[in-house]
């Protein structure tokens, strides 16, 4: 690292990793009761479950965007983040918000609004966050040397993320109108903003670790940016179908939203082509598998899975069944999952200058949770394909369609083992780097 104040991404990186943890056990209580084993049912229910097992990803994942932002901004800007004391003030707050709604989820304190769980309340205390966060982003910025074609997408992308968190804010009577505007949020986060943190964060690292010209990489950049606002704005119409909205709707979603893939084909052609022509010759390989998984997995995820049910003739059976779980888990781990892995394998030699490059216990982390979420995605694809046949085609009963694919469940537990086998060795390597120490700076040279 060059900036003493990018340490302050660690903790915002140790953070993400711990609510990963947590997220994880919440997971494995509905793996048991789908499979049948429902036993907590009593003190966390299906639908709490739920709540914190998705909940808490959201968390984790802006709090790695958090810390990616807190790295690469001094870096890109060449000067130190403007006040470091209020950073961790911040750090501090998100954790005490998260923390507050997932215990209130567990006592019925939340409003049932998928995604958007968290009690009207404590969304002002998530803007005050949010806004402090963006207030010491764009301050370094505009202080800074330079205002980099990288930095400038990925602060866009942080800001668009926390404007577009207000309309979910506003209150409702129709449920109508609270779902279109619930999608605002929910759909223009993970089809649009995110993509460009997301593309942000690739290109730093992609300029860092493939050694291509900055001006070479930030060019594919404007074509991400280009092909996500094109079919990711009006592809929202594909939650739009069947909610009451307008019947204009089903075809404007069904193109735009068909042409959504493209943008995350963009982002792997583009990494594997900066790949391809780089020099190869940084020692952290390990960084470069997750920044290539990422543009990889995330194209499967998102662009072929979301393309699986995109179409309103599929979506009409698929809607809300397990063939969309299939395709949130890869689709979340390939493009916003993977992205925050990549950076932080990137950054902790960097932090803490301590070399782990490479090690055994590193390759298992990115062949076991790869391999684990693959086939987690092809067990939920094998019972939603079964439950959408039955309970959609064949007309049966919800909870009796619910008996009969208990048994992908197993399939389920067991893959998810293996995932979080592999985000063990990546947790215990985070630790093995240790903290991060002054003594790092300019040790490694970029
Ligand atoms: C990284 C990007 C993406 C992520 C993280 C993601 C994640 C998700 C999640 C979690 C849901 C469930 C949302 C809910 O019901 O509240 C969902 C729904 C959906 N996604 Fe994606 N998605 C991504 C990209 C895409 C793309 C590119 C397409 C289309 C090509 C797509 C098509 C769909 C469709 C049609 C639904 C609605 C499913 C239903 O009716 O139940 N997604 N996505
Ligand atoms: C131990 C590992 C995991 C297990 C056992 C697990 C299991 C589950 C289950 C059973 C559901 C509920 C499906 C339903 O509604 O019936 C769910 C929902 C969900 N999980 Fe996981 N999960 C795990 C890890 C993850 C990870 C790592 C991510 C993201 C990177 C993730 C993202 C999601 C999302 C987005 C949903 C909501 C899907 C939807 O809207 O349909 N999960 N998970
Ligand atoms: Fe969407």
């Amino acid at each position: 690292m060059r900036y003493k104040s990018q340490k302050v991404a660690y903790w915002f990186f140790a953070l993400s990793m711990l609510l990963l943890t947590l997220q994880l056990v919440y997971g494995f209580i509905m793996g048991f009761a789908h499979m049948g084993y429902d036993g907590l049912h009593s003190i966390i229910p299906f639908n709490t479950a739920r709540a914190v097992h998705t909940n808490l990803l959201v968390v984790w994942l802006l709090s790695g965007f958090m810390g990616a932002a807190y790295y690469i901004i001094p870096e890109e800007a060449e000067y130190e983040l403007v006040n470091v004391k209020l950073a961790y003030v911040q750090l501090i707050s998100l954790a005490v918000v998260g923390v507050i709604a997932i215990v209130g989820y567990h006592f019925n304190y939340w409003e049932g609004r998928k995604f958007l769980e968290i009690p009207r309340p404590l969304d002002y205390l998530v803007v005050i966050n949010v806004l402090t966060f963006l207030g010491l982003i764009l301050a370094t910025l505009f202080k800074g040397k330079k205002r980099t074609t990288t930095s400038l997408v990925l602060t866009m992308g942080l800001v668009f993320a926390a404007l577009l968190y207000l309309p979910g804010m506003i209150w409702f009577d129709s449920q109508t109108t609270d779902s279109f505007f619930r999608w605002w949020v929910v759909h223009l986060w993970v089809e649009g903003v995110w993509e460009l943190i997301m593309g942000g964060i690739l290109a730093f690292l992609l300029i860092k670790i493939t050694g291509v010209d900055r001006e070479v990489i930030e060019k594919w950049l404007y074509v991400i940016v280009g092909l996500t606002f094109i079919s990711g704005i009006l592809g929202t119409g594909h939650h739009y179908y069947y909610i009451g909205a307008p019947k204009y709707w089903l075809i404007i979603g069904g193109i735009f939203s068909a042409l959504e893939p493209l943008a995350f084909l963009g982002m792997a052609l583009f990494a594997i082509a900066m790949y391809r022509k780089g020099e190869k010759k940084h020692p952290n390989k390990l960084a470069l598998s997750w920044t290539l998984g990422t543009a990889i997995i995330s194209f499967v995820g998102a662009g072929l899975l979301g393309l699986a049910h995109t179409l309103p003739s599929v979506n009409m059976y698929t809607h809300g069944t397990l063939v969309t779980a299939m395709h949130g888990h890869l689709a979340f781990w390939g493009a916003y999952g993977m992205i925050v892995f990549a950076i932080i394998t990137y950054t902790l030699p960097n932090l803490t200058g301590r070399k782990r490059y490479e090690t055994t216990n590193g390759i298992l982390a990115f062949w076991l949770s790869n391999i684990g979420m693959i086939g987690m995605t092809s067990a939920f694809a094998a019972a939603g394909v079964a439950q959408v046949y039955m309970e959609r085609i064949m007309g049966l009963d919800f909870g009796d369609v619910q008996k009969e694919i208990e048994v992908h469940f197993l399939v389920l537990v067991i893959c998810a083992t293996l995932f979080s086998v592999g985000i063990s060795f990546f947790i215990y390597e985070f630790i093995k780097h240790g903290l991060p120490n002054d003594e790092a700076i300019e040790k490694v040279n970029n």
